[in-house]
């Protein structure tokens, strides 16, 4: 079987069409963020999909700790940002609560054996409520910060998104 590095570079996913003109437009964060939410979208799918428990063991550590450092690196580098400007503020606390509820959904779920059943379910209420926030992370929300952003400022958020979330990948191990 895949080493988890192998997976996870394996698992790139289809941008929805909506999301790829808007990325295709403003490049940068935008592109990094959609890139990275195909790519977890196809990792779950797996997971959710999974009859053998061993692909469950080793894919969930992996989508736990990207999941975290993205919505991290998200937070202080993107939706700081949106959270000063009157029409995106409310949108990016929305958003901000959701990437709460998911925490919590994943510490629920790495406290139970991956064989047992409540943990099947308790996976697939977390790939909705992902599916739903990506949806409208890439929907309203891209949409609104596309005016606080240009694409020189998509592209500097860009790098800042990437380092802090490889300093947060650090130090989750
Ligand atoms: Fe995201
Ligand atoms: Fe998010």
């Amino acid at each position: 079987m895949a080493k988890p590095s192998e997976v996870v570079g394996k698992a790139v996913g289809k941008l929805r069409a909506a999301t790829q003109a808007m990325v295709d437009s403003h490049g940068g964060i935008f592109r990094k963020l959609a890139e990275e939410h195909a790519a977890m979208a196809t990792m779950m799918s797996r997971v959710a999909g999974a009859t053998d428990a061993r692909v469950r063991e080793e894919l969930f550590p992996v989508i736990r700790r990207e999941l975290l450092a993205h919505a991290h690196a998200e937070s202080r580098e993107f939706y700081d940002l949106l959270k000063q400007q009157p029409h995106t503020h409310d949108l990016a606390q929305h958003s901000e609560q959701e990437h709460r509820e998911i925490e919590q959904l994943l510490s629920q779920l790495s406290s139970i054996e991956v064989t047992n059943d409540v943990w099947a379910d308790l996976f697939q209420r977390l790939k909705i409520a992902v599916d739903h926030h990506v949806a409208e992370e890439e929907g309203p929300v891209f949409e609104g910060a596309k005016h606080v952003l240009d694409s020189e400022r998509a592209k500097e958020i860009e790098a800042r998104f990437v380092a802090v979330k490889k300093a947060e990948m650090q130090r989750l191990g």
